[in-house]
């Protein structure tokens, strides 16, 4: 099985960035845990992660034919973007929608997920663990 984890504008920052909310964790922490949990589960793991809303859309395109699951935090774009929803349900791939905070408990316009109407499940605020929970669930659903 072939997971693509796919993270949208910010996350790059994240241990730097509003660590009240996101944590003290790096990105470079948060790519060793996908990659370490993608060993463990057995299967192949790919990583993307663009700030740029179209580079998201190509990367799901092209996940066409090859992925067989995706786990996306498409961040801020979550609650704006149709593009990001239509690419997801254009190459109707199975994927888990993950959020490091709980987006249910901040601002009312991050109540609304234009990804999460593809997604079969959203994740938040598990921390990074949403992360290791989405692949879990995809592997156990979809592997072998
Ligand atoms: C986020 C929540 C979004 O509202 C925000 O724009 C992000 C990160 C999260 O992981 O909690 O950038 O997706």
């Amino acid at each position: 099985m072939k997971i693509l984890v796919i993270n949208g504008p910010n996350i790059n920052m994240v241990g730097i960035r509003e660590p009240a909310i996101y944590g003290s964790q790096t990105y470079e922490e948060l790519c060793r845990l996908i990659d370490e949990t993608g060993a463990r589960l057995g299967v192949a793991v790919e990583r993307f992660q663009s700030n740029h809303e179209g580079e998201l859309v190509t990367c799901i395109q092209q996940a066409y034919g090859v992925f067989d699951g995706i786990v996306i935090n498409p961040a801020a774009y979550t609650h704006t973007s149709v593009a990001v929803l239509d690419a997801l349900k254009a190459v109707a791939i199975p994927a888990v929608e993950v959020h490091i905070s709980d987006v249910d408990a901040r601002e009312p316009f991050r109540q609304v997920s234009y990804a999460g109407m593809y997604c079969e499940k959203t994740i938040k605020g598990h921390g990074f663990r949403g992360y290791v929970e989405a692949m879990e669930y995809l592997a156990e659903k979809y592997g072998k």
